[in-house]
């Protein structure tokens, strides 16, 4: 039988065994997917040994995701741009592909949920991994414009940068955002996971705005709840990111789409 796996350290929270086990189930695939907990040194050696195994994919978690990008023999470009991969796939002439599929799980979770990117101001607060990870994704939705802003500047300078060729993308700080109200506002920063929000001005949430966590709980986020109480049109979390991210990294293994909402829903289930 196929076999999958997804390594980090730690590992037990993971629900990609769940996600993955669901999608084989509802697409008929034979396949096997099982979490492995990897020494923090020990990322390298795991991998050859599940790709001489005969593996044929895994999913990589933190904190894994650069050393898998240089890991693969081979890079999508959206992997390339987000200088981290979280799929690996074994290819037939003995290299290995990485991918990184947070980006278009995330796009997808968007339009899922019917927010459209198109046209639209969309502002991504954070310029860590997680940010990195989303931005060419979403400039080929060709928005308007995408604003990168950030607590230290110069970090969402320089991803505003290195996308610049990619679309209307620009860096601002907390400040410099005034009195400018977003289309979409999408939280990428760990702040929510310690219960903090962001320090935007209150101004970039509209009537119109649609605002997206990419972390979930058993509860709305702190960041949601701050965007509720500003009004916003819609709130959404991370869950259908996870959901998405797994779907697009099962697609690039086994070229199958697996439906989305039935796994959402039993995972939200899960939650609480
Ligand atoms: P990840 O890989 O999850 O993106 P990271 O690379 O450590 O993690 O980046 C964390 C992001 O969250 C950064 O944009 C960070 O802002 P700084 O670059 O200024 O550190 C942001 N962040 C974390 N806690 C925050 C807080 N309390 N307020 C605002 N931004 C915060």
């Amino acid at each position: 039988m196929d076999k999958y796996i997804v390594v980090g350290n730690p590992i037990n929270h993971s629900k990609s065994p769940f996600i993955h086990t669901l999608f084989a189930r509802q697409t008929s695939q034979k396949m096997e997917y099982c979490s492995q907990l990897v020494a923090l040194d020990g990322f390298v050696t795991a991998m050859d040994a599940f790709f001489a195994e005969g593996g044929k994919g895994c999913n990589i978690t933190v904190p894994f995701k650069e050393q898998a990008f240089k890991y693969a023999t081979r890079l999508t470009q959206r992997a390339q741009l987000a200088g981290a991969v979280n799929t690996l796939k074994r290819l037939d002439d003995g290299g290995v592909l990485g991918d990184n599929t947070d980006g278009e799980g995330l796009v997808q979770d968007l339009l899922h949920q019917q927010v459209t990117l198109k046209d639209k101001r969309i502002l991504l607060i954070g310029a860590g991994g997680a940010a990195r990870g989303v931005i060419l994704p979403l400039l080929a939705q060709q928005p308007q414009t995408l604003i990168i802003t950030n607590r230290t500047l110069t970090k969402a300078q320089q991803l505003a940068t290195l996308f610049a060729e990619y679309g209307d993308v620009e860096a601002l700080s907390f400040d410099a955002l005034g009195e400018q109200s977003f289309d979409v506002v999408i939280n990428s920063t760990s702040a929510s996971l310690s219960g903090h929000v962001p320090a935007v001005p209150t101004s970039v949430i509209g009537q119109q705005t649609c605002c997206y966590d990419m972390v979930y709980g058993s509860s709305v986020t702190a960041f949601n709840q701050w965007a509720q109480q500003q009004n916003a049109l819609k709130t959404i979390d991370g869950l259908g990111m996870l959901v998405g991210q797994a779907a697009e990294s099962f697609m690039l293994w086994r070229g199958l789409r697996p439906g989305a909402k039935q796994v959402q829903r039993e995972l939200r289930r899960l939650l609480q």
